[in-house]
């Protein structure tokens, strides 16, 4: 796909592997509209990309760790632009971000579950007709191969938190989310896939974790590049990749009724079954 003067959205674009992605498609001619919280950050690549000569981003302040948040991002969006070619679902915090307890969002709900899973569930959602309006378009969902199978008894993690668990469920919820979604929107002309960009990438949230980096954030954005604008990737959907790759997920991600629940349940929180 050509992204010269395509319109791309891509959450947590502030840092690590989204900053990457998002200054890559600016030098490609997408007009990028970058995400995060922190404004000097945001700033910081603005001044980069405008000084690059490409077209400047547009940054969309928003805090992913209340629906709030994902609702008013999505207004920003919805409001501001005629289309939207491609989605990438890409804010997320690791295993031990803001520390190793259990913390919740504004909403009550398990934190890694609620920025990981849930905002990027609620904005997918709210953008769907701006997506479809679109068509061809594509969202991709930043995932992970660290993926652990949900407990429906208690998805919010109340007994035994353990953050490694928390962040491999939200992951998980993220691919059953793309296979599920995939099969709404058949015939849309609009693909969801998710991937695992690339093992322990130099990113904060790995370095917040203590772990040593083993991949760069170049090594992950090319894959994330790969599914947003790849030719050979055009009208496949509700996929995982593994880097550039085609891959397994976990075999919850199979499983029909596990993501009939979650899509239930995830309904319900984000308030959408009520629409
Ligand atoms: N690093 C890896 O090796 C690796 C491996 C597999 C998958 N991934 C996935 O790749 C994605 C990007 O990770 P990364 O390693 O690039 O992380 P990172 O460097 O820590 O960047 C995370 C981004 O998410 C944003 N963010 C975090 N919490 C947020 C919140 N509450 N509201 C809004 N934005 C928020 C941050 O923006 P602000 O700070 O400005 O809010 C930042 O732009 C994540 O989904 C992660 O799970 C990473």
């Amino acid at each position: 796909m050509k992204m010269a003067g395509k319109t791309v959205l891509i959450t947590g674009s502030t840092d690590g592997v989204g900053r990457y992605v998002a200054a890559r498609l600016a030098a490609a001619g997408a007009n990028v509209l970058i995400h995060g919280r922190d404004r000097a950050r945001a700033k910081t690549l603005a001044d980069e990309i405008r000084g690059q000569g490409h077209v400047e981003p547009i940054f969309y302040p928003a805090d992913l760790s209340s629906l709030a948040g994902a609702r008013q991002l999505a207004a920003a969006v919805l409001a501001g632009h005629q289309r939207l070619d491609v989605f990438i679902s890409n804010a997320g915090i690791g295993s031990r971000s803001l520390g190793s307890g259990r913390q919740t969002s504004a909403d009550g709900h398990e934190l890694r579950f609620a920025v990981n899973y849930l905002s990027g569930f609620l904005l997918a959602h709210l953008l769907l007709p701006l997506l479809k309006a679109s068509a061809p378009s594509r969202i991709v969902n930043v995932a992970s191969l660290g993926q652990h199978p949900l407990d429906f008894d208690d998805v919010m993690l109340t007994k035994g938190y353990n953050g490694n668990r928390a962040y491999a469920r939200s992951k998980l919820a993220q691919i059953m989310f793309t296979i599920d979604l995939a099969q709404e929107l058949e015939g849309s002309d609009v693909t969801v896939n998710a991937l695992h960009p690339a093992t322990y990438m130099n990113t904060t949230m790995v370095r917040e974790g203590g772990i040593t980096p083993i991949s760069t954030v170049e090594q992950g954005g090319e894959a994330i590049l790969h599914l947003a604008a790849g030719d050979d990737v055009a009208g496949k959907s509700g996929l995982f990749f593994n880097g550039m790759q085609q891959a397994q997920a976990n075999p919850q991600a199979y499983d029909a009724s596990a993501r009939k629940r979650l899509r239930a349940l995830s309904l319900e929180l984000t308030g959408l079954s009520a629409c």
